[in-house]
C-alpha cells in the first residue's frame, strides 16, 4: 500500500507516525511560566541533535484546537528547560503529568514529585529522576498552525546531573538507569531485553 499523506486525516496520519516511529524515548521536561510556576511534562518526539556542542531536541505538537502546550509556552517565555530522564519506577508519575492541567497548577504536586532547584537555568528539575540535562534555548522551528502542528524545540545543555548509581567510573549503567520508552497508543516498552551486534569493520574483502 502507497500512500499520500495529504491525503490522510490528523488522526491517521498521528497513527501511522506513532505506530511506525517507535520505540521512542522520553523527555520529561520542566519548565517555569514567567509567573514562576513549575510545569512538568513528557515529549516522546525526542532524541539527540548534536554532540557537539550537546543539542537535544523535542516536538510539542499544537493541541486540536491550535493551542500551545504550556511547555512550549513558557520555553518560548523563558528560554529554559530541563529534560529528566524517565525510569521505570516512575513511569506511572510521568504518565500523572501528561494530564491536561490548567496553566498555574504544578504537575510536580499533582504527581507527588520534587521539584528541585537546577545550577544554571531556573526551571527546575525532578529530584527524583536519576539523570537530568539542564538546557537553554537555542532555537525553536514552527511547522505550521494546524491542529498536531508540530515545534521542534532545540536547546544547548548547559549542566548534566547523573545519579551516581547510574554512572560509575565513566560509564552509565543501562540496567541501573532503567529507561521507558513510548511505544503506540498507550503502550510502553522497557529496556530490559535488548541484544549486542558489533559495528561492522571494513576488510579488504568486503570494502
Ligand atoms: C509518554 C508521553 C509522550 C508524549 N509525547 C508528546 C510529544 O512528543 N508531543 C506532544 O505534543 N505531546 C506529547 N504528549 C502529551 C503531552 O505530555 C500533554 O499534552 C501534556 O499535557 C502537555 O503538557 P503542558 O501543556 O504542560 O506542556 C505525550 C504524553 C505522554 C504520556
Amino acid at each position: 500500500m502507497e500512500i499520500d499523506p495529504t491525503g490522510l486525516s490528523t488522526p491517521e496520519l498521528y497513527k501511522i507516525l506513532t505506530g511506525s516511529i517507535l520505540p521512542r524515548p522520553i523527555a520529561w521536561v520542566s519548565t517555569l511560566d514567567p509567573a514562576g510556576q513549575a510545569n512538568l511534562a513528557p515529549f516522546s518526539f525526542f532524541t539527540v541533535a548534536s554532540v557537539n556542542p550537546p543539542v537535544l531536541c523535542f516536538s510539542p505538537l499544537l493541541d486540536d484546537k491550535r493551542t500551545e502546550k504550556h511547555t512550549l509556552a513558557n520555553i518560548r517565555q523563558t528560554g529554559e528547560f530541563v529534560v529528566n530522564i524517565v525510569s521505570c519506577d516512575l513511569v506511572e508519575r510521568m504518565n500523572q503529568t501528561s494530564a491536561p492541567y490548567p496553566p498555574g497548577v504544578s504537575e510536580f504536586a499533582k504527581a507527588g514529585l520534587t521539584p528541585q532547584a537546577s545550577t544554571v537555568v531556573r526551571a527546575p528539575s525532578v529530584r527524583e529522576a536519576l539523570i537530568k540535562f539542564e538546557c537553554t534555548l537555542r532555537q525553536i522551528i514552527g511547522f505550521g498552525s494546524e491542529p498536531l502542528a508540530g515545534n521542534l524545540i532545540l536547546g544547548q545543555v548547559r549542566r548534566v546531573h547523573l545519579h551516581p548509581d547510574v554512572y560509575r567510573n565513566g560509564r552509565l549503567d543501562g540496567q541501573a538507569l532503567d529507561a521507558v520508552g513510548r511505544l503506540a497508543g498507550n503502550d510502553y516498552t522497557t529496556t530490559r531485553d535488548f541484544f549486542e551486534l558489533s559495528r561492522p569493520r571494513l576488510t579488504e574483502e568486503t570494502s
